[in-house]
Parts: C-alpha cells; structure tokens; sequence
C-alpha cells in the first residue's frame, strides 16, 4: 500500500500524471472518497499524463465520458446514480473491461463487486482545506480492512 499527500490541485495533477505513465493499458481505478475530494481532479492529471488532450469533468449525468488519445483511451465513469447491475451494463462498463483502455471510475463503491480483482483502489481523504491523502490499494486490501 502507497500513500501520497498533495498540499495542491496543482500537486494532485503531477502526482496523477506521474502516475499514469506508470501503469499498464486496460488498468481500472476505483476512487472512493466523497464530494469535492479530488476524483476528478486526480483524472484530469491522468488523461494528461497519457498525452490526452481533453476537457475532464464529472461524467455525472452521461455517467460516462471518454478520452481517446492516439496512444491511450480512458473512460470515466460517475457511478454516484448507478444502482444496479442493469445500470451499470447499459453505460457499456463491461465491454470496456475487455479493451486495453483504462477505466477509472468515480463512487466505485456502488459497483464494487463488479470493478475485477486487480483493480487499483485510491481512497482519498482530506486532510486540510487544500491537503488530500491519496491511498493506493489493491481490490483484496481494501476488503480485508
Ligand atoms: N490537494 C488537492 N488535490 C486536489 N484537489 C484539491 C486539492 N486541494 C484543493 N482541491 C480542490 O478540491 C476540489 C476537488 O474537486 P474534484 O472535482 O476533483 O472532486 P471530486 O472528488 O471529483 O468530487 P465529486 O464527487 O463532486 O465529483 C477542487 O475544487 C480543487 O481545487
Ligand atoms: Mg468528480
């Protein structure tokens, strides 16, 4: 398990930029962490870091966006409405689990179950008004704890 603090938006972008060139095509992330947390702010710095050129915000109400990149596609999805598993398959989740785009995904709490063993789960918490913890665990951590 890896913990970064950022003291910034700013920091939160570079950290996730960083951390995108690091982690292999078709990865998923879930994020768990509440309003105005860093969700999306964490994704913006991710699509960059794989040289995406795109507008990112919270897929809430298409509860997907994607970002096609010449050398990388990411979905984003918003899962704060997704209540079923009707839900989820009709947002076209699983069909973008068998590609080698990676899925990141907003309130991955409500489609746990469904998010596959290797998932990375980033746990977010605020520590102070501009200060976020970013906790970085595996799918099997995080349902131990
Ligand atoms: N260290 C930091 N990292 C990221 N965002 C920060 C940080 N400090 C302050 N912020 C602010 O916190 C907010 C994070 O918003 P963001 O949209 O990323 O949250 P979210 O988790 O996606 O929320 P929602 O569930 O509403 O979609 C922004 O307003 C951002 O400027
Ligand atoms: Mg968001």
């Amino acid at each position: 398990m890896k913990e970064v603090i950022t003291y910034s938006y700013e920091e939160t972008l570079a950290m996730a930029s960083d951390y995108a060139k690091t982690l292999p095509k078709g990865s998923v992330i879930g994020f768990v962490g509440g309003l105005g947390m860093g969700k999306t702010a964490f994704t913006t710095g991710f699509v960059k870091g794989l040289g995406i050129n795109a507008d990112v915000s919270s897929p809430t109400f298409a509860i997907c966006n994607d970002y096609i990149g010449e050398k990388a596609r990411v979905y984003h999805f918003d899962m704060y409405r997704v209540e079923s598993w009707d839900d989820l398959y009709s947002t076209g989740f699983f069909d973008y689990l068998e590609t080698d785009a990676y899925i990141l995904a907003e309130w991955s709490e409500n489609v746990f179950g469904a998010l596959p063993d290797d998932a990375v789960i980033i746990e977010i918490e605020k520590i102070y008004e501009n200060t976020r913890k970013f906790i970085f665990k595996s799918k099997s951590d995080y349902i131990e704890d």
